[in-house]
């Protein structure tokens, strides 16, 4: 079990700045998660994975880093990390880091270095550093968009351009230059000699890029929502066979180390594509956003259920289930809102802001926990859905951080809403989550949804993802399901011989099958009359006779 821990895991995501503040200056901090770990052991999660707290300027949350191999004294120091790490280890927790190898920090050293030095030098090669198109070169080497909005190429003072999927301060790195390659391999070196149990890797499909003269444009192939793939499997950076070779590399690095460490790739690209991230002899995981982005409707999860199955099955591993990340609304909101809205970031006050129904959301976000968690393979959990949160839709725009509001120009206000500090207690001047204020506005009665308010309540969210962790532990490990018979709108599926979970995702109350004990229910008002009702699952034990 000990090198296979995470093939059926439970890993729990914190994002650092807004899981838990000790020292009072309104941001996450490592010493606040260590302080929290009973939460996450008596929830029952097998490991965490913690977003970055190395220094970075904070252009994008985080994820524009300015030295890999050290911690940002808003989150703490190295020895806070070592103390999380052993105290995490302490409590059966593995700890799992992000590494943000696509890109870089504006302020990193080496782009520093880059900017002051000449086109064609060594310092601007571990970067896209190119001459415009158009007279005078004003124009960008080609018409490709970066994620946030807005055109992938900033010029600079010298008149080239470089380039960034992401923000203007994260410049793209070059991986095809040896020394970047080494550079990281140091840093993950760095971190696993630390203890560190395995990454997540940021934007994993993006790191080698087509720049053979002449540039092809994409014609708009490349501004889908984060998370989700482009059209077609030959562009010029999203994708790419050659990214493989990178993680070929990285796995003879994580199989050095004993136990062998592992990493879950971020890459958002097509289900026929994604098998390739994981396998043997590359990344151990990759995160499945179909089941994330799958509408509410039966046969669309059963698709992607046996899709992601069969796709993980062909290089010999299982799937992962993900509801919810900090990149998008959260499912709680998502489920209440109409069916293809905009699920990156929330509109902006134009007059299109969709008018969530909370009930349903609530209801449809507890079903779809213990569907999720029912199923073969490992599922993430973003912090707070184990409280039922919901998306903060009305942060005021001074407080938007998230850098597509501003790339947008205001059409997008981004992902803030799904990053609200978390409450812990009921009341407080910042719910628990530290000594003072938090560094996104928290709505009046937010501690409604805390931890203190729904700890030994029957039918709340977070005793709802207690028992389903707990009852978890008696069926994993099988990796296979059989799907029952269902009614229209139902699914219906076995592990093994001791679960059988069932949800009802059409509109009308379903009967349920007699003679079964039911383990679970997602229904707050439980389960009377032998009937599943609409937006609502259980798990129950399956009746000895039936098959
Ligand atoms: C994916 C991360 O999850 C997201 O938060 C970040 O903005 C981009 N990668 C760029 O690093």
């Amino acid at each position: 079990m000990q090198g296979t821990w995470w093939r059926e895991a439970v890993v729990y995501q914190v994002y650092v700045p807004s899981f838990a503040d000790s020292d009072g200056d309104g941001m996450g901090d490592l010493r606040g998660i260590t302080g929290r770990l009973g939460h996450l052991a008596g929830l029952g999660v097998d490991a965490l994975w913690l977003t970055p707290f190395f220094p970075s300027p904070w252009a994008d949350g985080g994820y524009d880093v300015s030295d890999y191999r050290g911690v940002d004294p808003r989150h703490g120091t190295l020895d806070d990390f070592r103390d999380l790490l052993a105290s995490a280890h302490d409590h059966g927790l593995k700890v799992i880091i992000d590494i943000v190898p696509n890109h870089c920090s504006d302020r990193h050293p080496w782009f520093t270095e880059a900017l002051a030095s000449a086109p064609g030098s060594a310092a601007r090669n571990r970067f896209h550093f190119l001459d415009g198109s158009g007279p005078g070169g004003e124009e960008p080497p080609a018409d490709w968009q970066s994620k946030f909005g807005g055109g992938a190429w900033e010029r600079t003072p010298d008149g080239q351009w470089y380039m960034h999927i992401f923000a203007a301060e994260q410049p793209d790195l070059n991986w095809e230059n040896p020394e970047v390659a080494a550079d990281f391999e140091r840093t993950l070196r760095f971190w696993l000699d630390l203890g560190v149990d395995g990454f997540r890797v940021d934007v994993a499909h993006g790191l080698r890029k087509d720049l053979e003269p002449p540039l092809r444009d994409t014609r708009g192939n490349d501004a889908a929502p984060l998370n989700s793939p482009p059209q077609g499997d030959d562009h010029p950076f999203w994708d790419r066979d050659e990214v493989h070779e990178i993680y070929r590399s990285w796995r003879k690095i994580l199989d050095a180390y004993e136990p062998p460490r592992i990493a879950v790739a971020e890459a958002g690209v097509s289900a026929a594509r994604l098998p390739l991230y994981t396998r043997p002899d590359e990344l151990h995981q990759a995160f499945n956003f179909f089941h994330l982005r799958c509408p509410w409707d039966a046969r669309s999860f059963r698709e992607v259920v046996d899709t992601s199955l069969d796709g993980a099955r062909s290089v010999g591993t299982l799937p992962t289930w993900v509801l919810s990340n900090h990149d998008v609304v959260r499912h709680a909101t998502r489920y209440a809102l109409p069916e293809g809205t905009d699920l990156t970031g929330w509109l902006a006050t134009d007059g299109r802001e969709p008018a969530p129904d909370h009930g349903l959301g609530r209801r449809r976000a507890r079903a779809a926990a213990l569907l999720t968690l029912a199923l073969p393979g490992t599922a993430y959990l973003y912090q707070g859905e184990e409280l039922g949160l919901p998306e903060v839709a009305d942060l005021p725009a001074g407080a938007l951080r998230d850098p597509m509001w501003e790339r947008t120009g205001h059409e997008l206000k981004g992902r803030d809403g799904c990053r609200v500090p978390l409450p812990w207690q009921r009341e407080g001047s910042s719910y628990g989550f530290g000594p003072s204020g938090s560094w996104l506005p928290q709505p009046e009665g937010w501690g409604s949804h805390s931890a203190e308010a729904q700890s030994g309540q029957a039918g709340s969210f977070l005793e709802l993802y207690r028992t389903a962790l707990r009852l978890r532990r008696g069926f994993r490990g099988s990796g296979s399901l059989q799907w029952l018979d269902a009614e229209d709108g139902e699914l219906a599926f076995r592990r093994g011989e001791s679960l059988e979970c069932r949800i009802n995702l059409g509109d009308r109350p379903l009967p349920l099958p007699e003679g079964a004990r039911t383990l679970l229910t997602s229904d707050e008002g439980g389960t009377g009359g032998g009937m599943l009702e609409p937006d609502t699952a259980v798990w129950l034990e399956p009746a000895p006779s039936r098959g």
